[in-house]
């Protein structure tokens, strides 16, 4: 029998690549949203893909009795919990909003399970709660001082989690942290469609190649680094989704556990540019601007604890991180408004 597995925040970008993932390893997912910061016709895509109907249930999180409901009537084995708000600059600017949307709306998840009797989650965190690395590669006993609210909100709830399960050994609990997800599923029909202009590399960069911005801004080309621009460890998002599967998978001897999700390696904003013109065959114009505010020189996973525990490894080159997400900035100029 196929297990229903509960997705917050199944149509973003992150969670509607880990949906198709799931339906290719033989899951059901079935998925939450609010919709606030996703689109609908991400579901038509995602039932294009998989050739299916998808169960889809439109609400907030924070309606604890229409989760203990869906958890009943879908008879859930497990939750992927990716609803949160995401953006770092307007974490910093609505804090309020935040710690009520990432933190208020994850305890009444946590509520819904335990009145269900639910107790399996993966939970979609991130490598900004480690804060300025002391250390490279970044591993998951690194000190953990994130230094934006958004960080602090994944952090907190990796705390909540961790004390459920110090209360109650039978939770089942994985924590993610990811580095930077790029790129698109191979069908080109779901990607990234960030709000109005892009605060992240690549969606800047490609929304750059299809003509929608007229150049890139680097920000900063005097770090310690190969050529001065900031270094990142870049993450294919089919790589990233599969990752979640595995989770899912391996959950009965996790216990509580925290993984780095990253290729453990580091490429400059320079190598992002010239990997992105081989794969687009696309000229990126930029130009040197002062540092960012918060910006750090390096940051690179050290992901042998993804390899060891969840026999996962990331597969996709940069070169296909390019190409999928020019294919799909080329294929959705406007992302999914058409
Ligand atoms: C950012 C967030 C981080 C979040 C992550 C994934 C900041 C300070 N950090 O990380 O909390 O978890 O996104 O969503 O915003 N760059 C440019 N020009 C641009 C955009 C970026 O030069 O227009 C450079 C940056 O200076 C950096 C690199 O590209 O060196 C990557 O930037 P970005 O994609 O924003 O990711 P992070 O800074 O790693």
């Amino acid at each position: 029998m196929k297990q229903n597995i509960l997705v917050t925040g199944g149509a973003g970008y992150i969670g509607s690549h880990t949906c198709i993932e799931l339906i290719n390893y033989g899951f059901i997912p079935i998925i939450i949203d609010n919709f606030s910061n996703s689109n609908k016709k991400v579901i038509q895509r995602l039932e294009e893909i998989s050739g299916q109907k998808l169960i889809v249930i439109e609400t907030d999180i924070r309606n604890k009795n229409k989760l203990v409901n869906v958890i009943n009537d879908y008879n859930c084995e497990a939750v992927i919990h990716f609803a949160s708000f995401k953006a770092l600059g307007e974490s910093q600017k609505n804090p309020i909003e935040y710690y009520s949307n990432n933190l208020i709306g994850g305890i009444s998840l946590l509520e819904a399970m335990k009145e269900t009797g639910l107790k399996k989650i993966v939970f979609s965190s991130s490598a900004s709660v480690y804060g300025s690395p002391s250390e490279l590669p970044l591993k998951e006993d690194h000190p953990l001082l994130p230094e934006n609210v958004y960080g602090k909100t994944k952090l907190i709830f990796e705390n909540i989690l961790k004390d459920t399960f110090y209360s109650d050994k039978k939770w089942r609990i994985c924590i993610l942290r990811y580095f930077n997800p790029i790129g698109a599923h191979k069908s080109s029909r779901i990607g990234e469609d960030p709000n109005g202009v892009p605060n992240n590399l690549m969606p800047y960069i490609s929304q750059v190649a299809v003509g929608k911005l007229d150049k890139l801004n680097i920000w900063g080309h005097d770090y310690k680094t190969i050529d001065g621009t900031g270094v990142r460890d870049y993450i294919h998002v089919v790589d990233l989704a599969i990752a979640h599967v595995k989770a899912i998978k391996e959950l009965n001897n996790l216990k509580c556990s925290e993984i780095n999700l990253g290729t453990g390696k580091g490429y400059s904003v320079l190598q992002m540019i010239d990997a992105f013109e081989k794969a687009s065959g696309m000229k990126i114009e930029y130009e040197y601007k002062e540092r960012r505010e918060g910006d750090i020189d390096s940051n690179f996973a050290d992901c042998t604890k993804a390899q060891k525990i969840l026999d996962w490894q990331a597969k996709y080159s940069i070169f296909e991180m390019c190409l999928d997400t020019w294919k799909w900035q080329k294929n959705n100029p406007n992302g999914y408004q058409e």
